[in-house]
């Protein structure tokens, strides 16, 4: 047995807890992904799934039922399949290898799950997560409704499954973290390595492509045995740093300019998740060190606002504070159109140059499940109207920060060219992005493994 199989038994003890008399919970895994003509995406489970399984073959299923009890449907051993695909743990292994009570191959499941059905109050589901998932359901429950003259019982009702696996992924175990911590170590090695590839070739005269850095990335997550990066790497140089969603590309990279590189890797199903911004040749100018200063003032905010009993709002909030007062102080936006801080902050003028929101969740998936509003304060809904279009917002409480809890601190500076800034910010792009875990007394930064300081970063790309 896998000595990590009764983690993931007990998580399946916690789910089949909440499923109430009679219910049962089906969890199919992530489908295998064609890419083009007959070549496939490399496979990625289905983060549920995985959650509960530790399981990564595609054609698989967990079906939990309220008692505890657990089925897992799977691939059939096949010497000629695995010949070309590679080894199958097979039905007959499962048991002993995942911790479920029985298994049965993949191709049983239309004719077991109505059986499995009948008789049950409730059939819970990862709603609109798997395209298809209902209608099998559907056809299920149909074969049920078809022997209910002979005495069975159809589910009478349907449940979102997501709404509990989210609240437990939401609040990492000792495992979770011990992986997160690890894929944090992974990525920002690679920033490092990669900051010190771009000043090295520039030093020696080579041309820089935002490619080669890329290259670099890549070699470090595999190199530490890394499955995938987390997400589509950036590595934007120059200008392309002001385009949010910039991908690494074959833009050249050239000394004076900076480099925002957001990449990191997946290991063992845990992403990590890392933006830092440095100068291509090592060395910040004047500009460049003002704003990037401003950017990491208020990403200490955002960190320092990281803590138990806080609200998820609370780090980006104290993030906007310090980079709208430093937008107003450097001429990035108007004084005299927004007087006051707390005005230019009603307004959202700071929306010209910060974007988008300061964090978000981090576990298995890089923007990972786990609602954003406080459960326990559901119901109580503010209104407000919004002082640009008037339009009515119904606010919810925001989420409770909790330890375990894992975050990114994200804030970021986009400066497009425009008469309104001075034009020596022009172009210059840039995020610095951690993360979070929350802690019993505030929060612990797992990504500073690549360092943030402007002086750290120009020390080490001189190396
Ligand atoms: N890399 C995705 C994000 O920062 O949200
Ligand atoms: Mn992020
Ligand atoms: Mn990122």
């Amino acid at each position: 047995m896998n000595p990590d199989t009764p983690i993931y038994a007990a998580r399946r003890a916690r789910v089949a807890a909440q499923l109430g008399e009679g219910g049962i919970a089906v969890v199919p895994t992530a489908p295998v992904q064609m890419r083009n003509r007959d070549a496939d995406f490399p496979y990625r489970h289905d983060s549920y799934f995985y959650y509960l399984t530790g399981f990564t073959e595609p054609h698989a299923w967990l079906v939990l039922t309220a008692d505890g009890r657990s089925t897992l449907f799977c691939q059939p051993k096949d010497l000629e399949r695995e010949i070309w695909d590679g080894i199958r743990l097979g039905p007959e292994a499962a048991p002993a290898a995942l911790g479920v009570d029985e298994a049965f191959s993949v191709d049983e499941l239309d004719q077991r799950l109505p059986r499995l059905l009948e008789n049950r109050a409730t059939v819970w589901y990862p709603f609109a997560t798997h395209a298809g998932l209902e209608g099998r359901i559907d056809g299920w429950l149909g074969k049920v409704r078809a022997r209910v003259r002979f005495g069975a019982l159809a589910p009478e009702a349907q449940r979102d499954l997501c709404a509990v696996l989210d609240e437990m992924r939401l609040v990492k175990d000792a495992h979770e973290l011990g992986l997160m911590r690890r894929a944090a170590l992974i990525s920002a090695g690679a920033h490092v390595r990669a900051m010190q590839r771009s000043s090295r070739m520039l030093r020696a005269g080579q041309a820089v492509c935002e490619y080669h850095l890329e290259a670099e990335l890549l070699h470090e997550f595999r190199q530490h045995g890394a499955q995938f990066p987390a997400y589509g790497s950036i590595v934007a140089a120059g200008a392309n740093a002001c385009v949010l969603h910039y991908r690494a590309d074959r833009a050249p990279v050239r000394a004076g300019e900076l480099v925002l590189i957001d990449a990191a890797c997946e290991l063992d199903g845990y992403a990590s998740d890392i933006t830092r911004t440095f100068p291509a040749d090592g060395k910040f100018t004047a500009p460049q060190r003002t704003l990037y200063e401003l950017v990491l003032a208020a990403q200490q905010a955002a960190v320092e606002a990281t803590r138990p009993g806080a609200r998820f709002t609370d780090p980006h909030e104290a993030a906007v504070k310090v980079l709208t007062q430093g937008m107003l102080d450097l001429g990035l936006i108007d004084r005299d159109q927004h007087g006051t801080l707390d005005d230019a902050i009603a307004r959202r003028a700071y929306f010209a140059h910060y974007m988008h929101r300061t964090g978000h969740w981090l576990g298995m998936d890089v923007h990972d499940c786990g609602s954003y509003v406080e459960p326990s304060e559901v119901g109580q809904v503010s209104e407000r109207r919004d002082p640009l279009s008037g339009e009515l917002i119904k606010d919810r409480p925001a989420r409770i920060l909790r330890p375990g809890m894992v975050l990114t601190i994200e804030p970021g500076l986009y400066v497009r060219p425009s008469e309104k800034v001075p034009r020596e910010f022009w172009n210059i792009g840039i995020r610095i992005e951690d993360d979070a875990v929350v802690t019993d007394g505030g929060c612990e930064l797992i990504t500073r493994g690549v360092p943030v300081e402007p002086g750290a970063i120009e020390a080490l790309m001189a190396d």
